[in-house]
């Protein structure tokens, strides 16, 4: 990728985290959301989690205040003219990224690569939203993005090897690994890691063992960083349960069915760490 400019369209937490690395790499990036609200909320995550980087010692401030003024916060789709790559890291809601990857289409050049940071959507879908799906790839990061080293790529029924090739180097430069997935629901990493996660909510409803119990279990009998229940909150339950559903959907396999109590939860709005509640308290 010779120029280096990258638009990412949401300024939530993937999509800041995303900004985040992108302008760490040098990068200009391009950040839009539809208020000024959101793409202040979303500066204001940036600013912290990379004023951490400096407290620590990994980042200077010359390099903070350059990763800052690379990033262009918009509310305008016309901005996104000139970027190399779009990124769409909006709600996982399939009508909502229809729509705006529309919008990222119109604006965008006709060589530019157009991601998407879907956890489960269909790539080959969503990219009969645009008009050269050839260019159109699936970018998967993870929660939180400045921490994970994986990017799962995600190659649709038509996407072609120059995309594919351009995204795998764009990985690279952002210091990160990346894995190619096939087209099937949950891709790699969620069809593994969502019911595993199910699985030890199951778990806790049929009252085995205490929240607490199952995580220690977990991280001290399988060496995973928090154990599931506390990732289920970092995630969010919301976005676990819509995850969970695709699988049980597409699959047809009642192996995969939601745990209720993870349905439960969802109907409470208590949705984890988003929400200060989940299977733990935050504050
Ligand atoms: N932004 C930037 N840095 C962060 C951060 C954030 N949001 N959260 C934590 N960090 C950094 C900390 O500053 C710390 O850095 P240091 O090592 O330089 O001091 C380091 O990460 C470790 O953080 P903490 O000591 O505060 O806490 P932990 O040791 O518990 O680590 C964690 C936090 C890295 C999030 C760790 O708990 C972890 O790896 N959890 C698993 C996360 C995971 O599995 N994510 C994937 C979710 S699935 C997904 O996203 C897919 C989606 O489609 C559902």
């Amino acid at each position: 990728m010779s120029n280096k400019k990258i638009g990412v369209v949401g300024a939530g937490t993937m999509g800041n985290g995303i900004v985040q690395v992108c302008a760490i790499a040098g990068f200009d990036v391009v950040m839009l959301d539809i208020s000024g609200a959101a793409l202040d909320r979303g500066m204001s995550a940036i600013q912290k989690s990379v004023g951490t980087l400096v407290k620590k010692g990994k980042l200077t401030e010359e390099q903070q205040a350059q990763a800052l003024a690379r990033i262009k916060c918009t509310t305008d789709y016309a901005d996104l003219a000139g970027v190399d790559m779009a990124i769409e890291a909006a709600t996982e809601n399939a009508g909502i990224k229809a729509t705006i990857l529309a919008k990222m289409d119109q604006a965008v050049g006709e060589t530019a690569v157009i991601a998407t940071n879907t956890s489960s959507i269909s790539i080959t879908k969503l990219a009969s939203k645009i008009r050269n799906p050839n260019r159109f790839i699936g970018t998967h990061f993870f929660n939180p993005v400045p921490v994970m080293s994986l990017v799962e790529l995600i190659c649709g029924l038509q996407t072609d090897g120059l995309t594919l090739d351009t995204a795998k180097s764009f990985v690279a430069q952002i210091g990160k690994v990346s894995i190619v997935a096939k087209n099937m629901p949950g891709f790699v990493v969620n069809r593994i890691l969502v019911p595993m996660i199910n699985e030890a909510i199951f778990v806790l409803q049929e009252g085995l063992a205490s929240a607490e119990d199952i995580d220690a279990g977990m991280k001290l009998g399988t060496s995973q960083p928090i154990g599931p229940l506390a990732l289920a909150d970092l995630i969010g339950l919301d976005t676990l349960l819509m995850v969970q559903e695709v699988l049980y959907e597409s699959f047809n396999d009642s192996k995969y069915r939601p745990a209720p109590l993870l349905k439960e939860m969802v109907d409470s709005g208590n949705l984890g760490r988003k929400t200060g509640k989940g299977f733990y308290s935050y504050s």
